[in-house]
């Protein structure tokens, strides 16, 4: 596994890889866990050669957010990229990736705008601006992203379709299940800043979405189902709740009542210094991510 910084390189090294066959990027800001670790498998299922990145982006980082704090074991990352059969690394430098005078900005109306969007103004202008920088620097033929962050892969389908992106095509963007703790909670890299009491009430969060989810199918009020989840995380010892929402799984539409095509219900909240999020299907034919 080859690890590189900077552009000229990481260009040769993907033409060289690109001689075998497709090549995958799995774009991640590193501390990997498991979930990530899924991402590069089912890129090699479909890929001769999967380039993941690292790189923890500043853009995408509001002020008073985690960036100093978040985690960057870069020499274990590395080993598990490794382990994984990875061909190459690219970890650019926040110098490489905007140098000086760097003045653009990718911004999606609409999918951007609500949900972690409201909570987190900026948020999804910096990731479709980085991730529209790997794209172009490594011109890969397909790309994996986590469905944990099912809005960030709506907003990042919703570029390449509208930018008519070719490297990758909308339709080779895909995004792979939640991978989660026998719990039920969620797989994050953001989980290592719960203590153990605030880890053990974080599986409040999925167990009060499987609840939502049985009254939703049920012909549950959407409403009074939606407070219902917000009131259990409160007593279980979440600190504020930023959303509970049910919506279509596409455009991320509000969903006032639960239709033949499903819906998805979207969750955010907050405990200890972590802010946890999730979703799941509700109904339908569990609400599959249109490409
Ligand atoms: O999901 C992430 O880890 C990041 O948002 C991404 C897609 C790597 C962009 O920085």
């Amino acid at each position: 596994m080859q690890t590189v910084d900077q552009l000229d390189p990481l260009r040769r090294a993907v033409e060289g890889l690109r001689a075998d066959g497709p090549v995958a990027i799995v774009p991640t800001m590193g501390a990997l866990h498991e979930g990530h670790l899924t991402l590069v498998r089912e890129a090699r299922q479909r890929a001769a050669h999967v380039v993941a990145s690292i790189f923890v982006n500043p853009r995408q980082f509001g002020v008073g957010e985690d960036l100093d704090a978040y985690p960057r074991p870069r020499e274990r990352d590395l080993e598990l990229l490794a382990g994984e059969g990875v061909s190459l690394v690219w970890a650019p430098t926040v110098e490489v990736m905007y140098p000086a005078g760097y003045a653009t900005n990718v911004s999606v109306s609409g999918v951007s705008e609500e949900l972690c969007g409201a909570a987190r103004p900026g948020h999804f202008d910096g990731v479709a601006t980085v991730v529209c920088k790997l794209f172009n620097q490594v011109r890969p033929d397909m790309a994996f992203f986590g469905e944990k962050d099912w809005q960030q892969l709506a907003v990042i389908r919703r570029m390449a379709r509208d930018l008519d992106l070719v490297a990758p095509y909308a339709d080779a963007i895909h995004g792979v299940a939640t991978v989660r703790e026998a719990d039920g909670l969620a797989m994050s890299s953001r989980n290592g800043y719960l203590t153990a009491d605030e880890r053990a009430r974080a599986e409040a969060l999925p167990a009060a979405m499987h609840k939502a989810i049985a009254a939703l199918e049920a012909g549950g009020d959407v409403g009074s189902v939606l407070d219902e989840v917000a009131r259990e995380l409160l007593a279980a010892g979440f600190v504020s709740v930023d959303y509970v929402e049910l919506r279509d799984p596409d455009r991320l539409r509000p969903v006032v009542a639960l239709g033949e095509h499903g819906a998805r219900l979207f969750v955010a909240a907050r405990i200890g210094r972590a802010r946890l999020i999730d979703n799941m299907a509700v109904g339908g034919a569990k609400a599959v991510p249109s490409r």
